[in-house]
């Protein structure tokens, strides 16, 4: 079954035809980040009028690259939320219309759900799981079913953490999006030089709070400029790295205890972070526990993902109308329900 996957929740409109949630056939990504840089973060209105200038092309590139043609395709997948609503608005009218002049079905995506199939585009067979995502928008603790259902065991109660990374870069003068320059300098830096707050560490549950971080990093800052002491880039980045990392590894590593999984999924844009991939490995590895991550290309936003996901929903019975919504906040619960799944 092929299933050709829309993507346009952020700042990246994406097209992929993936073959039976597994083989890419095509993956095409059309980012937005040099546009956004100048501004330091997404615009949503920015974002919406480019996938609107880009969201054709980029199918087209991706039956080109596949050589394939809409008679060659057997389902469409949409990205319906949660998202910006107007950038999710374009890549849901387009999918719409492409399902209105094909007589294709057309099948809503969670966001998150997009992001866990992933790690499953590449490695197979680890379900029930337990899933961690983490991302610009999300941090999720999530247990999936054999079937591709989700149960949210916890989330963040304020910024995802790959927000704090964003704001941690911006406070730290680094360009948007700041993840991957956290993560770079990180590895040049003393992880202990600051004592940075690991929020909600010892409470049992599995929600996550990095707001109190980033204002600890900006008070940090203030103090060390206030007193016109050098401030080592490098050491705040690895300190900081390392008290998000530590409250991540530790919440899952509950998670695969109080559960009994022993597989868990990383996914999400901060799934790239090499201390957070490294850390989780090593845990891995001591509590016996097996990690499955996608490979760095498939972390951040792509509509592979968005098809993997619609493959195994489409699977499970999930059909939408062409009255489908687009929602910049959707539950997996309420997706699940609406989708029927
Ligand atoms: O999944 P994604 O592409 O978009 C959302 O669904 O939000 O994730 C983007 C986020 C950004 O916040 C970016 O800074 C972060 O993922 N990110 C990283 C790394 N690469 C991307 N954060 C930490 N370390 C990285 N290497
Ligand atoms: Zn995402």
């Amino acid at each position: 079954m092929n299933i050709l996957g829309i993507e346009t929740s952020c700042d990246e409109t994406a097209a992929a035809i993936v073959t039976d949630g597994r083989r890419i056939v095509s993956n095409i990504v059309a980012s937005q980040i040099e546009i956004h840089k100048a501004f330091g973060g997404v615009v949503p209105e920015v974002a919406s009028r480019h996938h609107v200038e880009s969201v054709t092309r980029v199918v087209d590139e991706a039956f080109r690259a596949a050589k394939m043609s809409w008679e060659d395709v057997d389902v469409i997948a949409v990205t319906c939320g949660p998202g910006l609503l107007g950038a999710l608005l374009v890549g849901l009218s387009a999918a719409k219309g492409y399902a209105l002049a094909t007589g294709l079905p057309l099948v809503g995506v969670h966001h998150i759900a997009g992001h866990v199939a992933a790690a499953m585009l590449t490695d197979e067979g680890h379900l029930p799981a337990l899933a961690l995502v983490v991302s610009g928008g999300h941090t999720e603790l999530l247990r999936i079913s054999e079937d591709f259902r989700f149960a949210r065991l916890g989330g963040t109660i304020d910024d995802a953490a790959g927000e704090a990374y964003d704001k941690v870069a911006r406070l730290l003068g680094l360009p948007y999006p700041g993840g991957p320059e956290v993560d770079a300098l990180a590895a040049k830096g003393d992880k202990d030089a600051f004592s940075f707050p690991k929020s909600l560490l010892d409470d049992p549950s599995y929600n996550f709070s990095f707001s109190g971080l980033k204002t600890a990093v900006a008070n940090t800052l203030t103090k060390k400029r206030n007193a016109r002491e050098d401030i080592s880039v490098a050491d705040v980045c690895a300190s900081f790295q390392k008290a998000v990392t530590e409250v991540l590894v530790e919440k899952t590593a509950r998670a695969v205890l109080e559960t009994g999984l022993r597989d868990v999924v990383l996914a999400g844009g901060v799934a790239a972070n090499s201390g957070l991939r490294a850390a989780l490995l090593a845990r891995a590895d001591s509590d016996g526990f097996r990690l499955h991550m996608p490979p760095l290309a498939l972390c951040t936003d792509n509509a592979a993902m968005i098809a993997a996901a619609g493959y195994y929903a489409f699977r499970r019975g999930a059909v939408h109308s062409l009255s489908l919504n687009a929602y910049a906040t959707l539950s997996m619960d309420r997706w699940q329900t609406d989708a029927q799944l």
